[in-house]
């Protein structure tokens, strides 16, 4: 008998998701209500999965940062039915509220998620703080740190030792060079390096998934990412640099001695301090990653309405085939219909 790798089967539901949450929240585009695109979304999310045959358990889910609405920690999403796969979830049904809440570019609608082969033993870890520093880098920096461990890429190497081993290990010289970040008064030590340096940056408002998953992309135009942003969204871009062989490396940062006491009844000293790499926040072989643009992002287009149909796009990718689908679909809206968890029923987009 084959045996059927159910992976190969259900990743295409969390595209039904992504897409589901991404037309269900264009009603909000540019409308100043953050927090009801935020609620469309996850709606949307969970109508989906509760018809999925699943046990999916939310480890990381959103709201922490802003007590904003949103599918937390702890959820379960999926039938539960006896005998269905186990999943650990993480999720962002919008990153980058902000920017859907101002009718702005770079936002998506983004799941990932990694089963469990024993259902006692977590397949992906959760970081307890509201804010990690974060590294993230393509394929080609990781064959060269391969190649030689003792080059300094790291959060703890000086910025511009950094960018050099960077445009060695991509052939490229250091004013070639782009960084993005996340343009935050925070960010603003880095800012100074980077320029100091002499490479370009790239800064963007909010939405920091795309970003660092975009130095994988072979056409991204984005050769590193280097910033301080919400953890959750840290360890979705882990789940996408594992199926595209790229890195990340994060490590917890807090804004405050309130942060940092918080944070430390949940973590050990250890971990406060420790660099944590894709291979640490989903250790197993299985990583599923899906995400559809909401407005046009580094990463994927927007939504686009034409007429009677709408338009989107989506990246969906799994660790182990490695195999990157981008996903167009022309939705008819006089047929397409999204089923809401609210009321249980479906609904037309607009
Ligand atoms: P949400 O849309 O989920 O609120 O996140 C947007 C975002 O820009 C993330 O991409 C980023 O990691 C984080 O917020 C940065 O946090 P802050 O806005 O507090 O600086």
């Amino acid at each position: 008998m084959i045996r059927q790798d159910i992976e190969r089967t259900i990743e295409f539901e969390f595209v039904r998701a992504t897409e589901n949450a991404a037309l269900n929240t264009i009603k909000w585009l540019g409308r100043g209500e953050k927090e009801l695109a935020d609620a469309a979304a996850c709606d949307a999310i969970y109508g989906v999965f509760d018809t999925v045959p699943m046990r999916g358990a939310v480890m990381i889910g959103e709201g922490i940062k802003d007590n904003a609405p949103g599918i937390f920690l702890g959820e379960h999403l999926g039938t539960w039915a006896d005998n269905t796969p186990c999943f650990d979830i993480a999720l962002d049904p919008i990153d980058g509220t902000t920017n859907v809440g101002k009718g702005m570019p770079n936002a998506i609608s983004v799941i990932s998620a990694s089963q469990r082969k024993d259902p006692e033993v977590p397949a992906m870890i959760n970081i307890p703080a509201f804010y990690v520093e974060k590294l993230a880098y393509g394929p080609k920096v990781v064959a060269a740190m391969q190649k030689n461990p003792s080059h300094p890429i790291s959060l703890d190497a000086p910025v511009g030792q950094l960018l050099d081993f960077v445009a060695q290990a991509l052939h490229k010289r250091v004013p070639e060079l782009v960084v993005a970040t996340i343009d935050r008064p925070r960010s603003a030590p880095l800012i100074a390096e980077v320029r100091k340096a002499g490479a370009a940056l790239r800064m963007i408002s909010d939405g920091d998934v795309t970003a660092a998953v975009a130095p994988s992309l072979a056409d991204s135009g984005v050769d590193l990412f280097y910033g301080i942003g919400g953890a959750p969204e840290g360890i979705l871009a882990a789940s996408a640099l594992k199926c595209l062989d790229g890195d990340i490396q994060l490590r917890m940062w807090f804004k405050d001695e309130q942060q940092r006491s918080d944070t430390a009844k949940e973590a050990s000293a250890k971990d406060m301090q420790r660099i944590f790499f894709s291979r640490d926040l989903v250790p197993g072989s299985s990583a599923i990653f899906c995400a559809t643009g909401i407005t046009d992002s580094a990463l994927l287009p927007g939504v686009k309405l034409i007429g009677e149909t709408a338009i989107t796009h989506s990246i969906l990718m799994r660790a182990k085939s490695r195999t990157v689908r981008y996903i167009k679909a022309v939705h008819n809206l006089k047929e397409k219909t999204i089923r809401l968890r609210s009321d249980s029923t479906f609904h037309t987009v607009i």
